[in-house]
C-alpha cells in the first residue's frame, strides 16, 4: 500500500473532484439555446441533447474533465449516436456560427480546449472497440478511454500503441502526437494508424488514408483543426503480461536517483524498458522523487533496472500483472481543482539537468506554498526514450522534424484558488524557462526539441510545437475549412 505522500506525489490515488464548474459567472451560454433546438429538432433518436438541470446526469458528465478549470457550463450537451448526425450537428453550429467543444476523454488542462458555453459534444457513444484479426488492426471509437480499449483487448494476446494513464481520452491523445509505453518499440501513437474516420468541416464523412497526403499529415498531430474524428484503426501488436508500478525516494537519496535515471536516459538499455521519473512535492512541502517503471513482458532480463532497485526506497509497488491492470493502477486524481501542464522537452535529461530540475521542484514548492493551505501541489514529470523513437513514423504535423530525438517533460501544478492563478501561471512559464536555459547552457540544442502540443500551456506558439509546419498545416487548414467552422472550438488553432 502507498502511502499519502505518494498520493500527492501524483503517482498512485484518486482524488474526485467535486463536479463544480469552473468560472460560470456569466450566463452567455443561454443566448446558444436556439442552436440546441435546432440540434434537438434535427438529430436521429439515435442522438440526444441535454441542457442544464438534467436528471440524468448526462449534461453533468458531458461536461466535465479531469480538472475543473477545464470546465464549462454548456448551453448544452448533445451525446451523437451516429455519424449522420454528428454531420448535422456541426451543419447547425456553422450555419449558426455557435461556439462548440468537442470531448473524448476530457483530460486537457488548458481552459476552453474541450469545453465551451456553446454546443458541447461528448463522443460517448462512440465506443466500439473492434479487433480485425485479419488485418491486423483495431477500430477505436473516438469517445472511448486508453484503458477501455485495453480492457476490451484483454485476453485477445493483443494491444494497441496508446496512452499510459489510466482515464486519458483516445481522442486527444492521439491527435496530438501520443507518448506510450510502447513508443520505444513502436513509435508515437500517430505513427500507428492506420486510418482516420472523419467528420469534415464541410459535412462530408471520408476516411483519411496515407493515401490522402495533406489531411494524413495534419490529423498525425494537428489536433481539432481539420474536424471531428470519429474512428481511429490503430496497428495491434502482441502483448503478453508486464512488469511495472511505482518506486518511491526520499530526496536523502536524490543523487542516486538523478545519477540512475540520467544513465538509464543516455544508455537506453533495453527498447521494452521504460522509466519516468518525477520530483513532486507533498503537502509538508518535502519533495518526493517517483519512478514509474515498465517492462513489456513478465519478467524485466537481469540488470536493466539494478541501479534504482539497488537505492533505498521508501515505497516499491512494482508486479507482473496484465498490461490493462497496470495501467488502471496509474489512476492519476490530482488534489486540487485548478490545473496546468506546461511542456518542457529537452535533448537530453543529463545529471546535470536534473539536479537543476530538482532545485526547482524545492524552489517552487517553497515559493508557491504561502499562496494556499494545504499548499498547490507541483511535479516534474520526465520522460526517458530509446533515441530511435522517432525512426517509427513519416513526416507528420507533429514533431516537425524526426532527425533528432528529444524528450518530453512536463510540469504539472494543481491548486486550490483562482486567486493563485496568476502566480501559479507564471511559476510555470519561469520554471520551464529556467529547464531550458540550463539544458541550452550545457549545449543542448533545444531548438530542436519541440513543445509537445498535449502538454503545452494555452499561450504556447504554434510556433514552438510545429515549427516548419506551421506553414504547411495553415494551408491545409484553409483549403480543408475555408469558413473557419473547426475554429468555432478551441485549441491550438491554424
Ligand atoms: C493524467 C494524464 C496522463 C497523461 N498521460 C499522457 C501520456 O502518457 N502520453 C501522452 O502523450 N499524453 C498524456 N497526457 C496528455 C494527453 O495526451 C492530453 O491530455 C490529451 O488531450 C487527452 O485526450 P482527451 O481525449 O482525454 O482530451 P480532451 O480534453 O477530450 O480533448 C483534447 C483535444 O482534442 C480535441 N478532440 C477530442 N476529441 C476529438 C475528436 N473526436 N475529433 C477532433 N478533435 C477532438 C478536443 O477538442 C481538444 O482540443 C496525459 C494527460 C493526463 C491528464
Ligand atoms: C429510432 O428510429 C428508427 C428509424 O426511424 C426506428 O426504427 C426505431 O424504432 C427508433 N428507436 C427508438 C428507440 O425510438
Ligand atoms: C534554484 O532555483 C532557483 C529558481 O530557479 C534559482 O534562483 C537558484 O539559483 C537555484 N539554485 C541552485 C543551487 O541552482
Ligand atoms: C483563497 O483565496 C481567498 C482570497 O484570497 C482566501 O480568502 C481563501 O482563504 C483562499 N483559500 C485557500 C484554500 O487558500
Amino acid at each position: 500500500m502507498l502511502k499519502r505522500a505518494s498520493i500527492r506525489a501524483g503517482l498512485l490515488g484518486v482524488v474526485a473532484l467535486a463536479g463544480a464548474f469552473a468560472d460560470c459567472a456569466d450566463d452567455s451560454s443561454a443566448d446558444y439555446l436556439p442552436t440546441c433546438r435546432a440540434i434537438t429538432r434535427a438529430a436521429s433518436n439515435a442522438s440526444t441533447v441535454y441542457y442544464p438541470g438534467d436528471p440524468s446526469g448526462h449534461y453533468a458528465a458531458d461536461n466535465e474533465h479531469w480538472g475543473v478549470t477545464s470546465s464549462s457550463a454548456s448551453a448544452c450537451s448533445v451525446e451523437p449516436g451516429s455519424i449522420a448526425d454528428v454531420v448535422k450537428i456541426l451543419q447547425i453550429i456553422a450555419a449558426t456560427r455557435t461556439p462548440f467543444a468537442v470531448k473524448g476523454g476530457g483530460h486537457a488542462t488548458n481552459p476552453g480546449f474541450s469545453s465551451t458555453k456553446g454546443v458541447q459534444i461528448a463522443l460517448t457513444r462512440f465506443n466500439q472497440v473492434v479487433n480485425n484479426a485479419a488485418t491486423g488492426t483495431v477500430d477505436i471509437g473516438a469517445g472511448l478511454l486508453w484503458d477501455e480499449v485495453y480492457s476490451a483487448l484483454d485476453g485477445t494476446g493483443l494491444t494497441v500503441v496508446g496512452g499510459r494513464l489510466q482515464g486519458v481520452g483516445v481522442a486527444g491523445f492521439m491527435l496530438g502526437g501520443g507518448y506510450s509505453w510502447k513508443t520505444n518499440q513502436y513509435g508515437l501513437a500517430v505513427d500507428n494508424v492506420v486510418s482516420f474516420e472523419l467528420v469534415l468541416p464541410s459535412g462530408t464523412v471520408t476516411t483519411v488514408t496515407s493515401a490522402d497526403a495533406d489531411l494524413w499529415f495534419a490529423l498525425r498531430g494537428g489536433g481539432n483543426n481539420f474536424g471531428i474524428v470519429t474512428k481511429f484503426t490503430l496497428k495491434s501488436y502482441p502483448q503478453t503480461d508486464v512488469w511495472g508500478g511505482v518506486a518511491l525516494y526520499s530526496t536523502q537519496y536524490v543523487d542516486s536517483v538523478n545519477a540512475a535515471a540520467a544513465k538509464f536516459s543516455a544508455t537506453a538499455p533495453d527498447k521494452k524498458a521504460v522509466v519516468l521519473p518525477s520530483y513532486s512535492n507533498t503537502p509538508t512541502g518535502a519533495i518526493v522523487i517517483g519512478l514509474l517503471i515498465f517492462y513489456d513482458g513478465p519478467s524485466p532480463p537481469a540488470g536493466i533496472f539494478d541501479d534504482f532497485l539497488a537505492i533505498p526506497y521508501e515505497t516499491l509497488a512494482v508486479q507482473t500483472q496484465s498490461f490493462v491492470s497496470f495501467v488502471k493502477s496509474l489512476a492519476y486524481q490530482p488534489d486540487g481543482a485548478r490545473m496546468r501542464f506546461s511542456s518542457v522537452p529537452v535533448i537530453q535529461w543529463t545529471d546535470s539537468l536534473l539536479k537543476v530540475v530538482y532545485n526547482e521542484s524545492q524552489y517552487w514548492s517553497a515559493r508557491l506554498a504561502p499562496l494556499e493551505d494545504p499548499p498547490p501541489s507541483v511535479s516534474w514529470q520526465l520522460d526517458t526514450m530509446d533515441p530511435t523513437y522517432l525512426s517509427h513514423g513519416a513526416s507528420s504535423a507533429w514533431p516537425p522534424t524526426r532527425a533528432h530525438p528529444f524528450l518530453p517533460g512536463a510540469l504539472f501544478f494543481s491548486w486550490a484558488n483562482k486567486s493563485s492563478d496568476s502566480a501559479m501561471l507564471d511559476a510555470f512559464h519561469r520554471s520551464a524557462a529556467t529547464i531550458r536555459a540550463a539544458a541550452s547552457a550545457e549545449g543542448q540544442d533545444i531548438a530542436e526539441a519541440w513543445k509537445y502540443p498535449n502538454y503545452a500551456i494555452e499561450d504556447t506558439s504554434l510556433q514552438e510545437m510545429y515549427g516548419g509546419n506551421v506553414a504547411k498545416l495553415r494551408a491545409i487548414h484553409a483549403r480543408v475549412d475555408p469558413h473557419i467552422i473547426m475554429g468555432l472550438a478551441g485549441g491550438f488553432k491554424f
